[in-house]
């Protein structure tokens, strides 16, 4: 069986960085994304900077139940066990509250709460009890505050941290473990949606955010990073 580490949204943004980050230092990567020539672009950069890595890639819409299920299958015909799940994959949406709709609800929903808890579900279904495992939930600084026009997202981040504590609880004393990451701001795609002209130049490099994690999560010795928030420093 071969190790992999598996990335949900590594075709760009943070979950890029990450997968970046862990290539470098010779690991093998699964990425998932829902765009395929994103997913190509991505896969390109990534094999040209690892030495010996195998890069895989998966279209996989994450809040789709088949989808993930396919993406599970395809672990267990490839061989490869799940070391480290990056649950990275999410959007943002910066809204009045008084205009949300089912339709904005489940966009945001999607993969920012039910692709965690569908992907993280698979994964711990095939991987088997023996191996160590670790879930690094990618949140945000608003899964920790209520933010003005971040209502639904808000929700979805708060109801992923939720998520991640009960997990936490039910999978205490098994060779399971989880990082909760809660980021600040970052310039990614992410601030690329309607409404949205914040400016973002001072906002964190997403390779900067992701050598904080990678290193939280790497760390191998007695002790265990469980939480944490990263912010600019202002
Ligand atoms: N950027 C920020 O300021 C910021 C701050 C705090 C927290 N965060 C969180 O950090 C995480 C990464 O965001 P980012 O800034 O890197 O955003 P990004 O640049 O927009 O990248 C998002 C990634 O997720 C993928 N994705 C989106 N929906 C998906 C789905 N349903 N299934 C599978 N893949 C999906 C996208 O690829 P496809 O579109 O091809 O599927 C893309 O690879 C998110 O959870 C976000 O909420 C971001």
């Amino acid at each position: 069986m071969k190790k992999i580490s598996v990335i949900s949204g590594g075709s760009g943004g943070l979950g890029l960085a990450i997968a970046e980050r862990l290539v470098k230092s010779g690991k093998d990567v699964l990425i998932l994304g829902r765009n395929t020539e994103k997913l190509t672009r991505a896969a390109k950069k990534l094999t040209r900077l690892s030495k010996s890595s195998h890069v895989n890639t998966m279209v996989c819409n994450i809040g789709n139940e088949s989808e993930v299920r396919r993406t599970g299958k395809y672990i267990k015909e490839q061989k490869l066990v799940t070391e480290y799940l990056y649950n990275n994959a999410g959007r943002g949406l910066f809204l009045n509250a008084r205009y949300s709709t089912s339709e904005t609800i489940d966009d945001v929903f999607e993969a920012n709460l039910k692709g965690m808890i569908l992907l993280t579900s698979e994964i711990l279904r095939i991987t088997p009890e023996k191996e160590e495992l670790t879930i690094v939930n990618i949140m945000s600084t608003s899964a920790l505050y209520g933010r003005d026009q971040e209502s639904i997202y808000c929700a979805a981040k708060w109801g992923a941290r939720g998520y991640t504590e009960a997990l936490r609880t039910e999978l205490k004393g098994t060779k399971r473990n989880i990082l909760a990451v809660y980021p600040g701001g970052m310039k990614t795609d992410f601030w690329k949606v309607p409404g949205q002209d914040r400016d973002i130049s001072d906002f964190m490099e997403p390779k900067e955010v992701a050598e904080k994690i990678v290193n939280a999560v790497m760390v191998k010795n007695k002790l265990l990073v469980t939480d944490i928030t990263i912010n600019r420093k202002k």
